[in-house]
């Protein structure tokens, strides 16, 4: 199973964005897998029933700094912080208030976490990973909102991968191809785009969000020490062709 040859024993990982059995969870159950103790957090009041009894929960809005400093002030340690929280709504990101909203969630809720986690982090010497997506390189006509806030997402791991070198926190970032999750129901109740996305796909079908928790492991992991400021497809091969 991916990242079953890892070990995080010993180490706290905080995973943002992992309420809804998506991509953030699959991360969180691998990080437990290999021995870390795992925080979750989410948007909404608990997590998918499946994670209920596995992980500390906590309901947090991104977009409340001090709900994100309190959050953090309740860590004792934090060696891996991942942001996973983000929110997207197709064909809906042209109004200009939901536009800044996708921002604040999805690029300042990143930076938010990452700052909010900085010391614990530089105490820890740790590492973030970010999730970024195809769609911070490819443009989107239906969701501009989170096509830019992916490509700042994308940014921003570089500019703390600098900034933070010298507190030895390593920052990257993994972008996904098109995963089954609920954030792509909307999308693939579209049968020409999911046609189409599994046609532009080298390996020919949408990812599951087993998919995406190796790279994020590896990048997390001493194997990845003399990494920073990288972002790393993981896609199926979409983004070569
Ligand atoms: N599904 C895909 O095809 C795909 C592709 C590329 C990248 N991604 C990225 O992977 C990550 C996980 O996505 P997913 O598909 O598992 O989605 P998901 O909808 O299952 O999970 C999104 C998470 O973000 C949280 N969230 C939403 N708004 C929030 C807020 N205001 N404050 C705090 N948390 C909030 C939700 O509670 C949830 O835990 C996201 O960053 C997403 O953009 C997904």
């Amino acid at each position: 199973m991916p990242g079953a040859s890892f070990d995080f024993g010993g180490l706290t990982a905080v995973v943002v964005g992992a309420s809804r059995g998506g991509i953030g969870a699959a991360i969180a159950r691998a990080f437990q897998d290999a021995g870390a103790e795992v925080h979750i957090t989410g948007a909404e009041p608990s997590p998918d029933p499946v994670d209920a009894d596995r992980f500390a929960y906590t309901q947090l809005d991104v977009t409340d700094t001090e709900a994100v400093r309190a959050f953090a002030a309740t860590l004792p340690r934090v060696d891996i912080l991942v942001n996973c929280a983000a929110i997207t709504r197709r064909g809906e990101e042209m109004a200009p208030d939901f536009f800044s909203h996708v921002l604040d969630v999805n690029l300042t809720g990143s930076f938010r976490c990452a700052e909010a986690m900085h010391p614990a982090l530089k105490a820890a010497k740790g590492a973030i990973v970010n999730i970024a997506s195809m769609y911070a390189r490819f443009g989107s006509p239906r969701n501009p909102a989170y096509g830019s806030s992916k490509a700042g997402v994308e940014q921003l791991t570089k500019s703390l991968a600098i900034a933070w070198a010298q507190d030895g926190i390593r920052v990257n970032a993994v972008a996904p191809g098109f995963i089954v999750t609920e954030q792509s129901a909307r999308a693939r109740q579209d049968p020409a785009f999911v046609a189409g996305v599994e046609a532009r796909t080298p390996m020919g079908r949408w990812g599951q969000p087993g998919d995406i928790v190796g790279a994020v492991l590896f990048l997390a992991s001493p194997a990845a020490a003399f990494m920073t400021g990288t972002c790393l497809p993981v896609d199926g091969g979409y983004s070569v062709v």
